[in-house]
């Protein structure tokens, strides 16, 4: 089993509604997929539930960290959903140690059962975050083309508590940065330059989506992604047409993360991570 953690301190960046969809993908594509949700606010559990597409444990993320669970039952889509007592675990510190091994443990347990787990993250570096990256074999982190989240980068990496260099240097050294993925990209003049911006400074750390040059991994801003987020759809089974306009300007992205998680194509920004 894989494990994918999405991870920006930034809110609002998309982070689950990229997990969503890559776990609707992977689904879609015949994986066996194992969904977390470390966030109290549920914006992952919420259109997986929705959907009916994955079968919900009857015990919530915290006790992965917390406690014993059962064994997980026989599907092939299961969501461990978010619950408000996430939010207590950092006010344990001297239990922080324990849950990041609980958390291992049960990905160690699971491992026969699926093919990918997708896990998705508060905005808050706490240790739901730092569990969550030092079990995990990848890392995405969806940036919205803003000088703000510019800025956020530097912390991504560097990060005293969760970047993934310290992360990967004390905790994980097995844990590889599959890159930024621009969100909500506009067609605007605006972000055209802070996409070329984000290109100039950190292209080591972009996603390229096949061998065309600046051709790099991103997800356009579409109501209708935003649709599917509430109303727990799946993007390209929606009829309207501009979803499927926007299925068709999202999919090569998704489907490049895709196959690097599941390891039919590598790339690493790890000589970026590294540096
Ligand atoms: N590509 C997109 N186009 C349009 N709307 C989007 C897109 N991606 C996300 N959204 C919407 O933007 C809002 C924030 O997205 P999302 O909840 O995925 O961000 P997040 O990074 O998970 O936030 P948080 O940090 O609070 O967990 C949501 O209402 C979501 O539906
Ligand atoms: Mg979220």
């Amino acid at each position: 089993m894989k494990t994918l953690v999405l991870a920006n301190q930034k809110g609002g960046v998309g982070k689950s509604a990229v997990a969503t969809l890559l776990a609707h993908y992977f689904a879609q594509h015949g994986q066996r997929v194992l969904a977390i949700d470390f966030d109290h606010q549920g914006n992952f559990s919420k259109p997986l539930r929705t959907s009916q597409r994955a079968a919900v444990a009857t015990f919530t993320a915290d006790m992965l960290m917390t406690g014993n669970v059962p064994a997980l039952p026989h599907s092939h889509f299961m969501l461990v959903p978010s619950d408000r007592a996430l939010l207590g675990l950092e006010r344990q510190p001297t239990q922080h140690t324990p849950f990041a091994r609980s958390l291992r443990a049960f990905l160690a347990a699971a491992d026969a059962q699926f093919d990918v787990c997708v896990i998705d993250t508060n905005p808050n570096p706490d240790i739901r975050l730092i569990a969550a990256l030092a079990s995990a074999d990848f890392v995405l982190s969806p940036i919205q083309l803003n000088q703000e989240a510019l800025d956020g980068v530097t912390a991504l990496l560097n990060h005293e508590r969760v970047g993934i260099r310290k992360i990967k240097a004390i905790l994980n050294p097995k844990l590889q940065l599959i890159g930024l993925l621009p969100t909500m990209v506009e067609a605007t003049p605006f972000q055209k330059a802070n996409f070329v911006q984000v290109i100039q400074h950190y292209s080591t750390l972009m996603i390229p989506i096949d061998s065309q040059p600046g051709n790099f991994a991103r997800i356009p801003r579409r109501s209708a992604i935003a649709e599917a987020q509430a109303n727990g759809e799946v993007l390209w089974e929606m009829k309207k047409t501009a979803a499927r306009e926007a299925w068709k300007e999202t999919e090569p992205s998704i489907a490049r993360i895709a196959s690097i998680v599941t390891g039919e194509q590598t790339k690493e920004a790890e000589h970026a991570v590294a540096a």
